[in-house]
């Protein structure tokens, strides 16, 4: 039997789908054999005594999350996030770096830098990359710090107020789509994929309008469902990255695919499982053995042995951790989330 952590903190706790996901998480450990236990920050000095350590807090290296992935990494205790993903996810520079190494199909992105900035260079961007553009500060999340420009006053204006909180910035050719593709990865292989439909107020997922916050829906698409090439896209971008949990945000337009982020610490609570409810099996398999496939295979094992017995498990389609889906195929399961929460 092998002992999960489960990293956690305050903000985590505020929201009751993130609750929700952990517990149903600890749940899937235990009926997989496993003891649990949430980690606070206070808690850290408990990691060295796990076997594994899944970070469900938001993730920044400059925070606790990283201070306990980077202590579980020094005891050789397998973690997700791990550091190293933390790091590239956290800075959009980094990350994007990552994915032009291995060539990944994405928006024609350029860097610039602080002292680059006046109106000759941003004349020069639009005609390069387009109209509009999008100016994202590099450690930017949920959306907080990506805009849209269109014309040269603006991009000085935006790009002013990013370079107050980075000495680069990014500048993107627009892409429009109606929605986000998010391809949930973990160890190499598929673990969901789901619609992030834009909110018809804003180009981002989640956006402040007017003084209050509109969040996209979230739909999730059974894989067979899913056009290939968008799955095999987001393995690509998140193996360019590691090897451990992502969310990759891939855009559609005039029938080319584009990666727009690979996120560390992905959403797991917007019912972005509705059609894959073995997720979070597969990523206690990932953690406690290195690969996400080991999952299904023990719950057949556990279906021959038990099947029939009084209060053993069963693969009766009521089962909370094995019903195949409590969704029809067509059907797509939808839920506003508050990304702000994580
Ligand atoms: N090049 C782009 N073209 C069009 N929309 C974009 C582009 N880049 C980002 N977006 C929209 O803005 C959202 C936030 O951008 P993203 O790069 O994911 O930043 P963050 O890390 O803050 O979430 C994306 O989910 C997407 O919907
Ligand atoms: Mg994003």
């Amino acid at each position: 039997m092998s002992k999960l952590g489960i990293f956690v903190n305050r903000q985590t706790l505020s929201s009751s789908e993130q609750i929700t996901a952990v517990i149903k998480c600890r749940d899937v450990a235990e009926s997989m054999g496993h003891t649990v236990e949430f980690i606070f920050p206070v808690d850290m000095k408990k990691i060295p005594k796990l076997d594994a350590l899944f970070i469900r807090a938001n993730t920044d290296p400059m925070n606790s999350t990283y201070v306990a992935a980077r202590m579980a990494q020094m005891y050789g205790i397998p973690v997700i996030d791990d550091p190293e993903s933390i790091k590239i996810c956290a800075d959009k520079i980094n990350m994007y770096m990552h994915l032009m190494k291995k060539k990944i199909s994405m928006p024609q992105t350029r860097f610039l830098r602080k002292k680059e900035l006046d109106e000759a260079q941003a004349a020069a961007l639009f005609l390069e990359l387009g109209s509009p553009l999008v100016l994202k500060e590099p450690s930017t999340s949920f959306s907080a710090r990506v805009e849209k420009v269109e014309s040269v006053e603006d991009l000085l204006k935006v790009a002013r107020r990013f370079f107050k909180l980075s000495d680069w910035i990014v500048v993107q050719e627009y892409i429009e789509s109606r929605f986000d593709w998010r391809v949930g990865v973990v160890g190499g292989q598929l673990l969901y994929a789901c619609r992030y439909i834009i909110p018809s107020e804003t180009f981002k997922i989640q956006a402040s309008v007017n003084g209050h916050v509109v969040y996209c829906d979230v739909e999730s698409v059974p894989a067979d469902q899913v056009p290939p090439e968008v799955i095999s896209l987001g393995l690509e971008a998140g193996n360019a990255i590691g090897k451990g949990l992502y969310g990759v945000d891939i855009k559609e337009s005039n029938g080319k695919l584009y990666v727009i982020e690979v996120n560390d610490n992905p959403s797991l609570e917007g019912g972005e499982d509705a059609h894959y409810p073995d997720m979070f099996g597969k990523i206690i398999s990932y953690l406690m053995t290195g690969d996400a496939r080991g999952y299904a295979e023990s719950l057949s094992q556990k279906a021959l042995d038990y099947d029939g017995l009084e209060g053993g498990l069963s693969l009766r389609s009521d089962s909370a951790l094995c019903s195949p889906s409590a969704l029809t195929e067509n059907e797509s399961y939808s839920y506003k989330i508050d990304f702000s929460e994580r």
